[in-house]
């Protein structure tokens, strides 16, 4: 069984994120998404989620691609990871392209996926906050 893991806020889950999980779960056969808690999202992009860990989780869980969610609470989890759920597969938009190629020295394929154009949770929040001001 190929075990694939990727990470991320997905807030306001959108079709950008589906078409993310879609590909992810297609290169395995088991699928993780480690997701950020408010705690941790706060620090790294120093911004509040709309959606709460357990609204974003019970969202995840709910797709048919992901077979498990597991909380992202910091950079550093992701080698314990990938070692206590025997993870074969690292995968993740390539905004972060090169940025986590270290993983490799763990013995785990890392691949970057090409983002779904125009579509991100910065995107619909600016684009909603910019029609209630119409
Ligand atoms: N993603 C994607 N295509 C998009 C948006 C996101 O493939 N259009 C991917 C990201 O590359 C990442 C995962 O979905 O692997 C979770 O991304 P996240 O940062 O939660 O979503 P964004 O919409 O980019 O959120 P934000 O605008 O807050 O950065």
């Amino acid at each position: 069984m190929k075990r694939v893991i990727t990470y991320g806020t997905f807030d306001l889950l959108h079709y950008g994120h589906i078409n993310l999980l879609k590909r992810a779960k297609a290169l395995g056969d088991y699928l993780i998404v480690a997701v950020s808690t408010d705690e941790f999202t706060r620090m790294k992009k120093d911004k509040k989620c709309y959606f709460s860990y357990e609204q974003r989780k019970g969202l995840l869980e709910s797709v048919r691609f992901v077979d498990l969610v597991i909380p992202e609470e910091n950079w550093d989890q992701k080698i314990k990871d990938i070692k206590e759920y025997h993870i074969d597969t690292f995968v993740i938009g390539d905004d972060w392209k090169g940025k986590f190629d270290y993983l490799k020295d763990e013995g785990v394929e890392v691949i970057y996926l090409p983002r779904t154009p125009e579509i991100s949770t910065t995107q619909i929040k600016e684009d909603l906050h910019h029609t209630e001001e119409k």
